[in-house]
């Protein structure tokens, strides 16, 4: 939900700023935009409407020379950068940032909202500002320059500016009158600070949303905290927080390698994605669950961490699990799992709507806040407030760097790995899979199952990774499906059970990636409303899985057939000879335990989604509107 980056160093700014907003662009692509002080010390600012190819397109040949970002030339220079995910205004050319001042002094990048911009550029246009976007980010800047008219001290100013702002923002600041010095300022929206140095010994910083655009350049990272300043020059950083105070800097080093971002030979990422999801299943179980006779092991971090953490797990009466979009869903996989096996009480709270009432939560109840990021707004508002009603809050995350991570009691990653494509594949399965782990663990604990039951269910989750494999090796009978179902024009996806999540997951990533109208529904809902949509024209795509609900999904697809719908399987059993007719398609995959089985019926659905949007010529990897980090609320 927008990126920002800022860089004061010895090296041609305009490159390195463009390459760290290159690994920024799954947080938006509306626009994209650089600012930077010359030689001469003139604000020089390029933007560009859509991806960032089409700012790379207008630089001129001096600012676009690959590599040029690692030359050092002696001089020290600074600049900032943007990639954009609308919010205020429309994704054109004027209203991408950087934003600078009506004196052309200051130039600023902005991730996050500001609440109260309308009052601030009332008030500015009535002292003779004059706006030229639509931005809420305008009236930061100008209202930055409105108050340098009388304050020397730009760090001041920087803190006067900052008291009036409501809402969320992460900034970078530049100014021609302090050509030395970078400011950054977080409050809700992540900011990480790299301090590294060149190949000639010369310090240099770089400010960023997310430490994957600074680690080619340093693994030594300040992690902003909401309600402080950075004052950056060559001296070092020099951290406040608003009312002015220094507060000491802490200079972690993360481990992260350097982040390759590499379709290694697929089409897009999301296929590759897809494609990781054995691997994956098998990482995130590697190290917790070795075999079927032993205890699981679930945070992975210390001893220590793991016994509080189990400690924990005894005596907590309810979980809350958190989250929004596929996250969501993977909370409601969860749910059905876990509450079987423990017999606790679990809710799922979509994470915009547990933060805006007055939930009931209480030092009895484990939050789970799900968030492949780490950053979604609404999940870390919810941690926090869990927290504040005394709940102790786990995380499950593929960020282990992320706010969320950091402000949680408990951590558990899930190892996914780096996900590129905008729309979430491989972090579901490992989200779904870690949610196992935790049930499988609290029902060893509480003696909630039978020994023997616990034993059967680790002994196939285990041999999932494989089963997955064997999805993923038979194709084309999913591709056919995208071309005979392509041109659709709404889909339900319907299932049962724990695979009721998995329907809903079905029909979020086919509207995402294709904008086709897709919903998922309890197969019982059907008839409650959705059954006076179809006709001949919708295909229903149903989950059919051996176990309780089979004969009952059989029915509900019967239902939907008696309406003339288009009806597809996906069913890991052999459907019986004579109800075969009532389906155009039947794709087979392989069986496991029934709790089990989202971990493999949600392959397919991925792959429909994909092959569907890819048929029509969508932009998988980066679908119209959306944004991997959502930081705003
Ligand atoms: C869907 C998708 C989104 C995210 C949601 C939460 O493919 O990617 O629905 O799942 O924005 O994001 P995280 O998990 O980062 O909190």
């Amino acid at each position: 939900m927008c990126g920002i980056v800022g860089y004061l160093g010895h090296k041609s700014p305009v490159p390195l700023i463009v390459d760290s907003l290159r690994h920024l662009e799954y947080r938006g692509y509306d626009s994209a935009g650089v600012a930077y002080l010359d030689n001469e010390n003139l604000l020089q600012v390029y933007k560009a409407s859509g991806k960032l190819m089409n700012l790379e397109n207008i630089l001129p040949a001096s600012l676009q020379i690959r590599g040029n970002g690692n030359v050092s030339n002696g001089a020290q220079h600074i600049g900032i950068g943007h990639i954009r995910w609308a919010t205020h205004g429309a994704a054109n050319d004027v209203n991408a940032h950087p934003h600078t001042g009506s004196r052309n002094e200051i130039a600023l990048v902005h991730n996050g909202i500001i609440e109260n911009f309308y009052e601030l550029r009332q008030e500015l246009q009535c002292k003779g500002h004059t706006f030229l976007s639509e931005t809420d980010t305008e009236s930061v800047v100008q209202l930055l320059e409105h108050l340098s008219q009388d304050e020397p001290d730009f760090c001041k100013v920087v803190l006067k500016a900052l008291d009036k702002l409501q809402g969320a923002y992460a900034l970078n600041v530049i100014s021609k009158k302090h050509p030395n010095k970078l400011y950054a300022a977080r409050n809700q929206a992540p900011l990480v600070i790299g301090v590294g140095q060149d190949a000639n010994g010369h310090p240099e910083y770089i400010v960023a949303s997310d430490a994957v655009a600074i680690v080619q350049h340093t693994n030594r990272l300040i992690y902003l905290k909401d309600g402080e300043i950075a004052e950056i020059s060559e001296q070092g950083v020099r951290i406040m927080n608003l009312k002015g105070d220094l507060v000491e800097p802490v200079i972690e080093t993360i481990s992260t390698d350097p982040l390759t971002i590499d379709k290694k030979g697929y089409k897009h990422f999301m296929l590759k994605e897809i494609y990781e999801q054995p691997d994956v299943v098998r990482n995130s179980l590697s190290g917790r669950l070795q075999s079927v006779h032993q205890p699981i092991w679930l945070l992975g971090n210390t001893p220590q961490a793991e016994e509080t953490f189990n400690r924990e797990l005894q005596d907590i009466g309810r979980i809350v699990i958190i989250g929004c979009g596929t996250s969501y869903n993977a909370g409601m996989v969860g749910k059905y799992f876990i509450e079987e096996l423990v017999q606790i009480p679990v809710e799922v709270e979509a994470a915009g709507e547990f933060r805006y009432r007055n939930p009931f939560i209480n030092n009895k109840d484990l939050v789970i806040t799900m968030s492949q990021s780490g950053e979604t707004a609404d999940t870390l508002a919810a941690l926090r407030l869990s927290r504040q009603k005394g709940a102790k809050v786990l995380t499950l995350t593929n960020r282990e760097d992320s706010t969320m991570a950091r402000e949680a009691d408990f951590v558990m990653p899930v190892r996914a790995g780096v996900e590129v494509s905008v729309a979430a594949t491989k972090s579901f399965t490992a989200q779904v899979t870690a949610l196992y782990l935790l049930g499988l663990a609290l029902a060893e604990k509480r003696k909630a199952s039978h020994p023997e039951q616990l034993e059967a269910l680790k002994s196939d989750l285990l041999k999932i990774p494989a089963r997955i494999e064997t999805v993923l090796h038979n194709t084309e009978p999913l591709q056919a499906m995208a071309r005979k179902y392509g041109h659709a024009r709404d889909v339900l996806f319907i299932a049962r059970g724990v695979n009721f999540p998995v329907a809903m997951e079905g029909a979020l990533k086919l509207k995402e990636i294709s904008y086709i109208h897709a919903e998922g529904y309890s197969g019982s809902e059907l008839k409650h409303g959705p059954i006076a949509m179809l006709d001949s024209n919708i295909p229903v795509i149903s989950v059919l899985t051996k176990g309780p609900v089979f004969e009952k999904m059989i029915s509900n697809c019967q239902e939907a057939k008696a309406r003339e719908a288009r009806c597809i399987a996906i069913s890991n059993t052999p459907i019986p000879k004579e109800l075969q007719t009532t389906f155009e398609d039947i794709l087979e995959i392989p069986e496991c335990m029934e709790p089990l089985s989202p971990l493999l019926t949600t392959i397919p659905l991925q792959l429909l989604a994909y092959y569907m949007a890819e048929f029509l010529g969508k932009d998988v990897d980066q679908p119209r509107n959306l944004a991997k980090s959502v930081t705003v609320e």
